[in-house]
């Protein structure tokens, strides 16, 4: 990991928050409880690893700022949203999420739902305005797409669906790999994609490296979030840690034991810095993201 690459993450998750800021509807707007959930959902928590891979990919690809500030928001909005559904009884049934209790803990069910619908429209919007912001308008146009794939239902949403009926059943890994994929890797990918696409044009050589590195990265993401609910504690983790096992959900801990699931995680972070090695120094804030992915404690 780059020595700066601390201080790096800081500034870049702080210029997240404050794009959040400036493009979700101010928190007294009409209708003011709905408004006042979504801010709850998005802002003051989180790692924001998703803006962060945008700002990397963006680094990439010389992206201008406010192009690269477009895309952040749009990953992180869809991933807000995704944590809110994902809490809700009917899917996980969780109570604390980042610190706080749930959004339809704070504010009811009907509530949760609707902050996700309303989110996931308000990350399209503000992805939207990356041509406004000086991108190619068929760069905007990727972007969309690539975003509306990854959080669809070949994506995000189909592996949540997946991951519904696969409680208290017995996957291969091979089917546990697809589901990871799907539920959580498709917006880690979209997130490094959508950072990349807004700069210069790429190569097909380099897209596909880029591509090889989001895969493995995002698989290691679900990797380590599997291993972390069995290893840490609630109070580290932002959310009750154990729930895997309670909810009866097919895990890599669960199928492969910890020893293989850690090495599995390793073996995906070397394969993500081996992508990377056409680019040279201009990845270099990538190569510090896969390792952040494996090693993070949280
Ligand atoms: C949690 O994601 C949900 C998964 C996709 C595994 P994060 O661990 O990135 O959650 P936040 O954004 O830091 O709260
Ligand atoms: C969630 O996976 C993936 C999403 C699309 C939100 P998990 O259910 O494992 O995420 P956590 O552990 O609740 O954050
Ligand atoms: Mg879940
Ligand atoms: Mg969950
Ligand atoms: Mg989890």
């Amino acid at each position: 990991m780059s020595d700066d690459f601390d201080a790096w993450c800081k500034a870049q998750a702080l210029r997240a928050e404050n794009a959040l800021d400036d493009n979700l509807p101010a928190a007294g707007t009409h209708p003011a409880q709905l408004h006042e959930a979504m801010r709850y959902a998005v802002m003051g928590g989180g790692k924001r690893i998703r803006p962060l891979l945008v700002y990397a990919g963006a680094e990439l690809s010389g992206a201008l700022a406010p192009v690269a500030d477009c895309a952040a928001c749009a990953v992180e909005m869809i991933h807000a949203y995704s944590l809110v559904h994902d809490d809700l009884p009917c899917m996980d049934n969780d109570v604390m999420r980042r610190g706080k209790p749930t959004v339809h803990v704070a504010f009811g069910e009907a509530t949760a739902m609707l902050v996700g619908d309303a989110l996931q429209a308000q990350a399209f919007e503000v992805l939207a305005r990356a041509a406004l912001a000086g991108a190619r308008p068929q760069a905007v146009v990727r972007m969309v797409a690539q975003l509306a794939q990854a959080a669809g239902s070949i994506g995000m949403a189909g592996g949540q669906a997946i991951d519904l009926q696969a409680v208290g059943q017995n996957m291969t890994q091979a089917q546990l790999q697809i589901m990871h994929e799907k539920k959580t890797g498709a917006m880690l990918r979209a997130s490094v994609l959508l950072g990349a696409y807004g700069g210069r044009e790429l190569s097909a050589a380099d897209d596909q490296s880029l591509l090889q590195y989001s895969q493995a990265l995002g698989l290691a993401f679900q990797v380590v979030d599997d291993i972390l609910d069995v290893q840490a504690d609630s109070s580290t983790l932002g959310k009750t840690a154990g729930k895997d096992a309670l909810n009866d959900k097919p895990t890599y801990v669960s199928l492969l034991g910890l020893p293989a699931s850690q090495a599995l995680a390793t073996q995906l972070c070397g394969e993500a810095h081996e992508a990377l090695k056409p680019f040279g120094l201009a990845a270099r804030r990538l190569h510090d993201l896969a390792d952040l992915v494996v090693l993070r404690k949280s």
